[in-house]
């Protein structure tokens, strides 16, 4: 049995996700009920999309659709499929004020009812260039509380990580699992898809993040575009030093999902950084590294942007792309040592 679903943890272990969180095991929002609906509507969601994606070769809703989406990327069907179901799905019991997607140029408003408290960004799809080649794939969703009783607007949105309600993730790998929290205090928690009950059942509780890890997860593709302490940094990991139990392993799926998934878990380091192509890095930050980094530090890993915290950033655009570097604490940090020129080696 993993190490967290551990003998004393099986009997919890027969706990579904609504039940978890009808206990308020995510902390106090849970109190006012439209939080407990919400994180409802979003497992819901999740087991929708599942279906969709464990079908997705026989339902003929793989390949393109033909469209290119804001970020000028071409759209996958299931990017869509799965963009639809969420809005449908969060725009049932109108505790969703609106909704910002990596599938819409703008935000979706979902209810005009001003009771509305929640935001929802997500990335309905992400591992879009894995969809066709059957590799792990995922959903990436963040929760922002609406402050004060005006009209929903993009500023709803666009406030620093820090501040956000609830964060998580669908992994659709060999198994589906949700993995979320409410936050450091709450902790992190895994959930397991049972497809023959439809429900996602406890299976990771309390979800740590190792202070080191074994692994680092980059693009090497992108090598001749980084910039000189990036370079540093990737052949000080892959030098031979048994003392500093060196060289990692090497792992990258191209999924964020995937990548982020196992270095929660396990540990080590997973980083996107800035480079002469995409100077402002690739993922987005609403939707891609802010729910990540919120999970990384409720699990006690860390997440910056290479040298400064991913949740202090203030969010100036719905789409801004940021370089995201996460991962175990000791790992990220000799990693900004190497940013800042304080190591070379
Ligand atoms: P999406 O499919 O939602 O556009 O996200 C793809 C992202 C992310 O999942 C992954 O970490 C990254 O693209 C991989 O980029 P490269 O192929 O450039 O390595
Ligand atoms: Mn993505
Ligand atoms: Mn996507």
């Amino acid at each position: 049995m993993s190490d967290h679903a551990s003998g004393a943890q099986a009997v919890r272990a027969g706990m579904t996700l609504e039940t978890f969180i009808m206990e308020g095991m995510f902390g106090t929002p849970a109190a006012t009920g439209t939080f407990t609906s919400l994180l409802n509507q979003i497992s819901f969601a999740a087991k929708l999309v599942t279906s969709q994606v464990r079908r997705a070769g026989l339902a003929n809703v793989l390949g393109y659709t033909g469209e290119v989406n804001v970020q000028g990327e071409q759209v996958m069907k299931l990017d869509e499929l799965a963009n639809e179901t969420l809005i449908t799905t969060l725009g049932r019991r109108g505790h969703c004020a609106a909704v910002a997607s990596e599938e819409l140029d703008e935000i979706q408003h979902m209810t005009n009812d001003r009771r509305a408290r929640y935001v929802v960004m997500f990335d309905p799809l992400d591992g879009s260039s894995n969809i066709d080649v059957n590799i792990s794939i995922g959903t990436i969703f963040g929760v922002m509380r609406r402050e004060g009783e005006g009209a929903v607007s993009e500023a709803d949105f666009l406030k620093p990580g820090r501040e956000l309600a609830a964060a998580g993730y669908v992994i659709y790998g060999s198994s589906t699992m949700l993995v979320l929290s409410t936050g450091r205090e709450r902790g992190v928690h895994g959930f397991t898809y049972d497809p023959t009950v439809g429900e996602f059942f406890l299976s990771h509780e309390n979800i740590r993040t190792p202070e080191r890890g074994s692994t680092f997860s980059i693009n090497e593709g992108n090598a001749c575009r980084w910039g000189e302490p990036v370079k540093r940094w990737a052949e000080w990991i892959k030098a031979e030093d048994k003392a500093t139990s060196r060289p990692y392993g090497a792992r990258y799926v191209g999924t964020l999902v995937a990548d982020a998934h196992r270095t929660l878990l396990k540990g080590g380091i997973f980083a996107y950084p800035a480079d002469k192509k995409s100077p402002d890095g690739k993922l987005r930050l609403l939707y891609e590294a802010n729910p990540f980094a919120f999970l990384f530090e409720a699990a006690g890993g860390m997440a910056t942007n290479g040298s400064d915290r991913i949740l202090d950033i203030e969010p100036k655009k719905l789409h801004q792309r940021t370089a995201l570097v996460l991962g175990s604490r000791e790992d990220v940090t000799t990693f900004g040592a190497f940013m800042r020129g304080e190591r070379t080696a």
